[in-house]
């Protein structure tokens, strides 16, 4: 058998679904004496650099958590300011992904979310349904408990029509109702701002992942600081539970 090709192998080493959780606008901020607003503006153009660099990086999927299922806790000015934000990055960026081939899939909870917002949403999962280059996911009004009980309500619906019977793969089959089902699962999480924790994304799908904590806020993100994440994943080594092939004895 020859080789494998090394495209293969790029594909095999480089993280295909890299997905972050963008923190530190707020201390960004501060650090400047401006009010915190401004640090999600620059968050959002740290998050057009990103997005531009993650194809080049060999990343096929990017996930991004813009807001949480939590973050309604904020005050009413910040909240709405988000809202505003992802607003204005679709505005603003949408004929260009779509004409870049990006797809653009926005996960987590419709309900609760206001009507101009859901039609943002819907506008920008329509124009680009038909991309293949690049998977751009938001996490938006997005929790990865209310997803997976979300998901668990018609999950259990399907069992008791009996849709869903004995027999299958049910952990395979449970992982379609989510939220996140179009792709596969996170390969690299990062976090900035150097809090080492997972504030409730990808609760399900980080079973596998990776994580790399990166002590950079996260309006100073960009190609090079994802570089350096990816390459800190692909001198991990991934062992899914089993073991390393080197360490298994050959028979005899
Ligand atoms: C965390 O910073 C960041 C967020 C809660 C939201 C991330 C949002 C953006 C990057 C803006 C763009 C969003 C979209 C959806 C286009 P923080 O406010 O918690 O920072 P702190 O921990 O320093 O206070």
């Amino acid at each position: 058998m020859s080789p494998k090709p090394a495209k293969d192998v790029a594909a095999m080493m480089s993280a295909r679904h890299v997905a972050i959780i963008m923190d530190g606008n707020g201390r960004w901020a501060k650090r400047r004496g401006m009010p915190r607003s401004v640090g999600h503006q620059a968050g959002v153009n740290a998050l057009k650099r990103t997005v531009e660099a993650a194809p080049q990086l060999g990343i096929e999927w990017l996930t991004v958590f813009g807001f949480s299922t939590e973050n309604w806790r904020r005050p009413a000015s910040e909240v709405s300011e988000l809202m505003g934000l992802l607003k204005a990055y679709v505005k603003s960026d949408l004929a260009r992904l779509e004409r870049e081939g990006v797809r653009v899939r926005i996960i987590g909870r419709r309900d609760g979310l206001p009507a101009d917002i859901l039609a943002i949403i819907d506008d920008a999962e329509a124009r680009t349904a038909r991309n293949d280059r690049f998977n751009l996911q938001v996490a938006f009004n997005y929790g990865g408990r209310a997803d997976i009980t979300d998901a668990a309500v018609r999950f259990a619906a399907d069992v008791a029509a009996g849709r869903i019977g004995p027999g299958g793969h049910l952990e395979a089959e449970f992982g379609r109702y989510l939220s996140t089902a179009a792709g596969p699962p996170p390969d690299l999480i990062v976090r900035t701002s150097g809090e080492q924790r997972l504030s409730n994304f990808l609760l399900w799908e980080a079973a596998y992942a990776e994580f790399v904590f990166q002590d950079i806020l996260w309006p100073d993100y960009g190609p090079d600081a994802l570089r350096a994440a990816v390459q800190e994943y692909m001198s991990r080594e991934r062992r899914y539970g089993g073991v390393d092939a080197d360490d298994v004895l050959a028979p005899g």
